[in-house]
């Protein structure tokens, strides 16, 4: 058995993988940065440290005699972020991490890259081999091109001597979002604030499989290796359909073209500016819906044998858990619409 720090570990991925790693029979030492998320890992038998990857405090500490590093706490750019700045900042921030993490020599690095660095291809699903070969070639959402950039480092890392195995999740759903990103997507559709969708592709999977994912990348990944953690592909407009049915709301109504959604995007970003809050829907989100593709995950069903639990469960424990922690009310029986458009359940 192994003793593993998992960078994250209050982070949505970061939860999972410290469960399936306890699962296992590991040892886990869960770095956290913020008291404020420590409740994800309540009643799990870890180790809890202090690290901030920002400034490293608590990093050298904290992997001390752990074999195997799990990097899930990667950074993600913010909309008030300019693109040349957020991309400089990925690359820094995991350069001193990696530097960090090899001077401890671990016999395994696994570190959460991103299914949207892998390229969209015409004609098949995109598979790890359909390498984007920079963060800036071509058009990409800064998110994107920021974990390009970022993935770029720790494969450099790998060169350099660092046992790196690289996995690149799709759109996670499951429980302990606390604090939603994908998670969002569900939010927004369950308390019925998008009665629109968009015509768009996206691939979801169930965060516990990619918790799993990561610890058999661990334990049998090929080093230097990509393994895309992906299930399944389906329209925005299906995936909307079936947040509504776990929830017991109608399905959302209209389609809304790219350019109106874009605009809509603006419009709450300029809102979230001036009120300096999130935006409901920002722009990243929009545009990372456009080039939405379809993903083959066969080579990590094959080497980590990743599971693929349905993503209609992954819905349905990702709203148990929003209701269970306050983030959506919750439901008995009859869900009604109240003035001004938000949906209460009653
Ligand atoms: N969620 C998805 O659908 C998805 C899909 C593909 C790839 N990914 C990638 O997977 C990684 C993890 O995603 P996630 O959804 O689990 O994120 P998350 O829920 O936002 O959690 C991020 C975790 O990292 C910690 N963290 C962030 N910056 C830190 C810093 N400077 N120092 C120390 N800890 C820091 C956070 O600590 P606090 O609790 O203190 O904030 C939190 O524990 C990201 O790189 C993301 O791009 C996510």
């Amino acid at each position: 058995m192994a003793r593993a720090l998992v960078l994250g570990a209050t982070g949505h991925i970061g939860a999972h993988v410290a469960r399936a790693l306890l699962a296992k029979g590991h040892q886990v030492r869960a770095a956290y940065r913020s008291d404020r998320f420590l409740h994800v890992l309540d009643g799990l038998p870890l180790e809890r440290v202090r690290v901030n990857l920002d400034t490293l405090d608590g990093l050298r500490e904290a992997l001390d005699g752990c074999a195997w590093v799990f990097h899930a706490a990667g950074y993600y750019p913010g909309f008030r972020e300019r693109r040349e700045q957020a991309i400089t900042r990925g690359i820094s921030s995991t350069r001193r991490v990696m530097e960090e993490i090899r001077r401890a020599e671990p016999s395994r690095v696994v570190f959460t890259s991103s299914a949207s660095t892998i390229r969209r291809v015409s004609g098949r699903p995109s598979n790890e081999r359909d390498v984007e070969p920079s963060p800036l070639a071509g058009w990409r959402p800064l998110y994107a091109a920021v974990k390009i950039a970022m993935e770029h480092e720790a494969l450099r890392a790998h060169e350099a001597g660092l046992p790196v195995v690289i996995v690149n999740p799709s759109v996670c759903l499951g429980e302990y979002d606390a604090h939603p990103f994908s998670g969002r997507l569900i939010l927004a559709f369950a308390k019925h604030r998008l009665p629109v969708y968009l015509e768009h592709i996206i691939n979801a999977i169930y965060t516990g499989d990619v918790g799993v994912g990561h610890v058999r990348a661990a334990e049998r990944g090929r080093l230097g290796e990509r393994y895309l953690l992906a299930c399944r592909d389906m329209t925005l407009k299906a995936f909307a359909a079936l947040v509504a049915s776990a929830a017991g709301i109608p399905p959302p109504r209209w389609r809304v073209p790219y350019g109106l959604a874009i605009t809509a995007a603006w419009i709450t970003e300029l809102i979230a500016w001036a009120t300096w809050t999130e935006p409901l829907l920002p722009r990243q989100a929009v545009q990372a819906g456009r080039v939405g593709q379809r993903f083959d995950a066969s080579k990590a069903i094959a080497e980590l044998a990743l599971p693929q639990t349905p993503i209609e469960e992954a819905i349905r424990r990702a709203l148990g858990w929003f209701e269970g922690h306050g983030y959506l009310r919750k439901r008995t029986s009859i869900c009604a619409e109240v003035p001004g458009g938000a949906t209460i359940y009653r």
